[in-house]
């Protein structure tokens, strides 16, 4: 059932799936070749306390959909980990969200100093970079293709236009639409690169994949708004209701929880049925996507 056989001998199914992704994605993270003092240090810091792993999942599950070998996308999944990893560190600095906590533990410029961070974070978007481009298992046009992909993401028209925009609505009053359009620039990019990366590689992507990827990377900021106001702090190892005290403009906050939770509920079906048409109903790739949209933190 949803089984697919790889040179490299992973068989995912729905029971082991997520503990053999979880084991796999901390092993070529902890193979990321860092020293363990100066500036190296903060890195690892941010880096060896694992989040939930979303995106390397997702990029890994989709891969095995496609039969694809997961040797082939193992450095685009750490470098996706990495590539998020420093955007959370900067998100936190006190000029942007000034987070105190992340993943239960202080962030990165509580734990060391600001200054810190900052360089961490920039170390971490070239390291990302490297880890592709360094690959032993793409070719040449395979690693130009997927950096430019992941550049254009997470650039000034991707992930760092969402960032700002998010900043900007603290003081303007953005309609619906505009809160849906800057989810998609800051988070949802980046879970569709997850997902649309192995596609690429194996030349298998169309229009149900992008739209599957998509309704998952808007409806996971839209349940991450949703868990700010709905779950206390040691649940979610952020610090709880820090939304409304930042003045963000999240659906959850400018449209209350039940019309947030219905339009998640919309984003369920919609992927659910692409799902269906991709002909994914047994694959674990479909449970983790049910799992998503129950999450808790
Ligand atoms: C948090 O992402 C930031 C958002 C884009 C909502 P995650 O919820 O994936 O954070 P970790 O990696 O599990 O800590
Ligand atoms: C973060 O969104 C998006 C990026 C880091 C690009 P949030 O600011 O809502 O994420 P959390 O709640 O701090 O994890
Ligand atoms: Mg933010
Ligand atoms: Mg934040
Ligand atoms: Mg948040």
């Amino acid at each position: 059932m949803g089984q697919s056989n790889h040179s490299t001998k992973v068989i995912l199914n729905n029971q082991n799936f997520e503990s053999i992704l979880f084991e796999r994605i901390n092993k070529n993270i902890r193979n990321i070749s860092l020293k363990k003092d100066l500036i190296d240090e903060p890195i690892n810091y941010s880096l060896s306390n694992p989040g939930k792993r979303v995106r390397p999942i997702l990029a890994y599950l989709t891969a095995d959909a496609v039969e694809l070998d997961l040797q082939k996308i193992d450095s685009v999944a750490t470098a996706i980990e990495v590539m998020h990893t420093y955007s959370l560190v900067h998100d936190d600095l006190p000029c942007m969200d000034n987070d105190s906590l992340r993943r239960g533990k202080p962030t990165l410029h509580i734990k060391y100093n600001e200054s810190s961070a900052v360089l961490a974070g920039d170390a971490l978007q070239s390291l990302a970079i490297l880890l592709i481009a360094e690959d032993k298992y793409l070719d040449t046009s395979e690693k130009i293709t997927l950096i430019k992909s992941l550049c254009e993401t997470v650039g000034h028209n991707g992930m760092i236009l969402g960032q700002y925009l998010d900043l900007k609505f603290e003081d303007t009053d953005p309609s619906n639409t505009e809160i849906i359009e800057m989810y998609g620039l800051k988070t949802s990019l980046l879970i569709e690169f997850s997902i649309i990366s192995p596609l690429i590689i194996c030349n298998k992507l169309n229009d149900d994949w992008k739209d599957l990827a998509r309704y998952i990377g808007i409806s996971f900021q839209l349940i991450d708004d949703l868990i700010d106001v709905t779950q206390p702090t040691e649940i979610i190892g952020k610090t709880a209701s820090k939304d409304i005290e930042s003045k963000k403009k999240t659906l959850p906050l400018t449209e209350g929880i039940e019309k947030s939770q219905k339009i998640i509920e919309e984003y369920k079906l919609r992927a659910f049925e692409k799902l269906h048409i991709l002909d994914l109903n047994n694959h674990p790739l479909k449970k983790y996507v049910d799992d998503l949209f129950r999450r808790v933190n």
